[in-house]
Parts: C-alpha cells; sequence; structure tokens
C-alpha cells in the first residue's frame, strides 16, 4: 500500500471543495465528526417540511449517511455554513432534470440574522465563476415566504409554480420556481461594483 492509498477518502473529496469565506461565514465541505451537530441541528419539523430530501425525525444515522454521500456525485456540491467554527446550517448545488439546483437550509437558533442570504451568494459566486453554470435553479414551497425572500435578495426571479415531493410529509406540494441567469448575476454584480465607487 503506497502513502497515498492510506490517506482516507474524505480527505480526498474534502480537497476538491473549497472553503468559502463571507464577511461573517466559513463555507467548508462537511467531515464526518460534523454529524452529531448537524443532526441536532436538521432535526426539525420546519427543516424537513421545506426541504426535498430532509427526513423527520432526522437521526445520527440520517446525518451520518449526509456526510458520507457528500461530493461524491458529479456535479454536486455540499458545504456546511460556519459561523466562527460553529456550524449553522448546510447549502450547496445538486442536480435536477439536468440543470443545477441551489439548496439550503439553517438550524432555527439561526434564523433571521441574514445568514442564508450571505451564504447563499458566496455560494451563487461560485457556481457562475469555478463551476462555470449557465444558470441556477432553486425552489420554495409556496408557503415558505423566507425562503422566497433569500432567492430574491440574491437576485433569482421566479419563473412559475411547479410540484416537488418533499420526503418528510411523504407528499407532493406545490413550489414557487426561481431561475437565475449568469447575464443577471454578472449585472448585479456589476453594479454593486458601480455602487461601491459613486
Ligand atoms: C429559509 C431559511 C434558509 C432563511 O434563512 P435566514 O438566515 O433566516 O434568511 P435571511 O435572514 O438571510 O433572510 C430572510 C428574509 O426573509 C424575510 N422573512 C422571514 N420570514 C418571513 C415571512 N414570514 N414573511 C415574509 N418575509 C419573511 C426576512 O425578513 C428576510 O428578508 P429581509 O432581509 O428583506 O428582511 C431558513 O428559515 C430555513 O432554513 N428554513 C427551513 C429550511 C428551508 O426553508 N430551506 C429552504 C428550502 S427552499
Amino acid at each position: 500500500m503506497t502513502l497515498l492509498e492510506e490517506r482516507p477518502r474524505e480527505s480526498f473529496r474534502e480537497q476538491s471543495i473549497p472553503v468559502l469565506e463571507t464577511k461573517r461565514l466559513t463555507l467548508r465541505a462537511p467531515r464526518l465528526e460534523d454529524a452529531k451537530t448537524v443532526a441536532l441541528l436538521a432535526n426539525d419539523k420546519r427543516i424537513a417540511e421545506n426541504t426535498a430530501r430532509i427526513p423527520h425525525p432526522y437521526t445520527l444515522a440520517d446525518a451520518n449517511d449526509f456526510i458520507a454521500g457528500a461530493n461524491i456525485a458529479g456535479g454536486e456540491v455540499v458545504f456546511l455554513i460556519t459561523l466562527q467554527d460553529d456550524i449553522i446550517g448546510a447549502c450547496g448545488i445538486t442536480t435536477l432534470d439536468k440543470q443545477p439546483e441551489l439548496g439550503y437550509w439553517l438550524g432555527a437558533p439561526y434564523w433571521g440574522k441574514g445568514f442564508a442570504t450571505e451564504a447563499l451568494h458566496a455560494v451563487v459566486d461560485y457556481a457562475f465563476t469555478d463551476l462555470d453554470h449557465r444558470a441556477l435553479n432553486a425552489g420554495a414551497r409556496v408557503t415558505n415566504p423566507a425562503s422566497r425572500r433569500v432567492l430574491e435578495k440574491c437576485g433569482f426571479q421566479w419563473t412559475g409554480v411547479g410540484l416537488y415531493r418533499i420526503s418528510a410529509i411523504k407528499s407532493s406540494a406545490p413550489i414557487d420556481r426561481f431561475r437565475l441567469e449568469r447575464g443577471i448575476w454578472s449585472a448585479i454584480k456589476s453594479w454593486g461594483r458601480m455602487k461601491k465607487v459613486m
């Protein structure tokens, strides 16, 4: 066995995912030792009912599966959102109908402080620069105004309504669909830079 083969698979995966820094947050790949905190935060019906794949109750085994499966599938990136080294949520880009789809959740104690918007701005920038995506899609349950607002604040535009399968409610629910084209993102970034020098 070579030295290279002795390295845990997790560290290889972690290396392929960058660390994104924002004003208050650090976004990084999940590690196996994060499972307990992820389970504690994600075991919340309000999170499960507003995301497609998070079950409820959410156990330590679920968190272990999530972390073990993160950043393996081609085209998928998963970040944990941390605040001064404390894990506060997760976000990333997966593939839905062959298109990149943004997903995110925050632990309830951290809601209402602008953290989701701040984290998603970083992921969106990463998607359009390093990942070279042409557009990003996202969805929010029609009963989830906070999530819709986060998407709007990141420049996403409403494109219509669809139905999503929500694992936690074992049923489908109406979803507002949103999309952000690279051109719109680029214009928003230029406008932001212009405002700073004006
Ligand atoms: C949705 C979620 C990510 C928002 O996180 P957050 O950090 O609180 O979001 P932010 O603070 O960045 O922004 C929330 C915005 O929604 C607004 N908002 C919150 N509750 C609202 C409500 N009931 N009606 C209208 N707007 C609302 C806030 O005022 C804020 O907008 P503002 O900055 O213009 O005032 C978080 O609540 C969450 O994880 N929910 C459960 C999982 C989920 O819904 N994930 C998204 C899947 S689509």
